[in-house]
């Protein structure tokens, strides 16, 4: 693929603040007068936005673990064929809300390592982020910050899971950043948005745009 742009991602569990930071990211990016736009999974097209809703509400029955992260795969090849790669071969900067680590460590947790490498490789191939912020901090805080900014709102399909679920999750999100060292960052999450912000910045700085000042 020619990649002018740079594809930056965020991962972690529910409440961790990727969203926040996504903002923060582009917001910054496109102050020094940079191409940056802010997209999520599963989502970003509208093909992907209708198989979001049949993943997160839209369900009667749960679907097997391989079924869903076929589904998560398939928005995926949509995402990355309509949006993400025509952005970054256009030069602009690409940050992801999720996006293949969240269905390793989501879905693949009940699904053999081969059947997730294949998947992913056939979804993703060398479109792999250039650079993955792992906003890491313990299940119980994020299950309950996902709780309040919730209010009276339904949990969707994965804030209802068990908490071991979520514990697994962070695990496995870890496990990919120690197997993944070159494009994996692992941010301590407990922190304020500003400190966090600015972590996230001067790793993107110095990558991306120059030493820090
Ligand atoms: P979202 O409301 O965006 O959650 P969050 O704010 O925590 O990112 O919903 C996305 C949900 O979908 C989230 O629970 C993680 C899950 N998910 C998977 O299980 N597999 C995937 O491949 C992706 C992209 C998301």
């Amino acid at each position: 693929m020619s990649r002018l742009g740079h594809f930056i991602t965020f991962e972690g569990g529910e409440g961790a603040g990727k969203s926040t930071q996504v903002a923060r990211l582009v917001e910054r990016l496109r102050a020094l007068g940079l191409e940056a736009l802010a997209t999520r999974e599963p989502g970003g097209t509208p093909n992907a936005e209708a198989l979001r809703k049949v993943l997160l509400e839209g369900l009667e029955e749960k679907l097997s673990p391989a079924s869903e992260a076929m589904i998560f795969s398939a928005a995926r090849v949509d995402h990355l064929d309509k949006l993400i790669r025509p952005a970054l071969s256009r030069g602009a900067y690409v940050i992801c809300d999720r996006f293949a680590d969240s269905t390793r460590a989501y879905q693949g947790g009940a699904l053999t390592q081969s059947f997730i490498d294949q998947l992913e490789q056939l979804a993703v191939g060398d479109n792999m982020p250039d650079l993955t912020f792992i906003l890491d901090l313990p299940a119980e805080e994020g299950l309950a910050r996902a709780d309040a900014r919730r209010g009276n709102g339904k949990a969707d399909r994965f804030e209802s899971e068990a908490i071991e679920f979520h514990r697994g999750l962070r695990t496995a999100f870890l496990t990919i950043a120690e197997k993944n060292p070159q494009r994996c960052v692992v941010i301590d999450a407990r922190r304020s948005v500003d400190d966090i912000a600015q972590d996230i910045w001067s790793c993107v700085e110095t990558r991306f745009i120059g030493e820090p000042r």
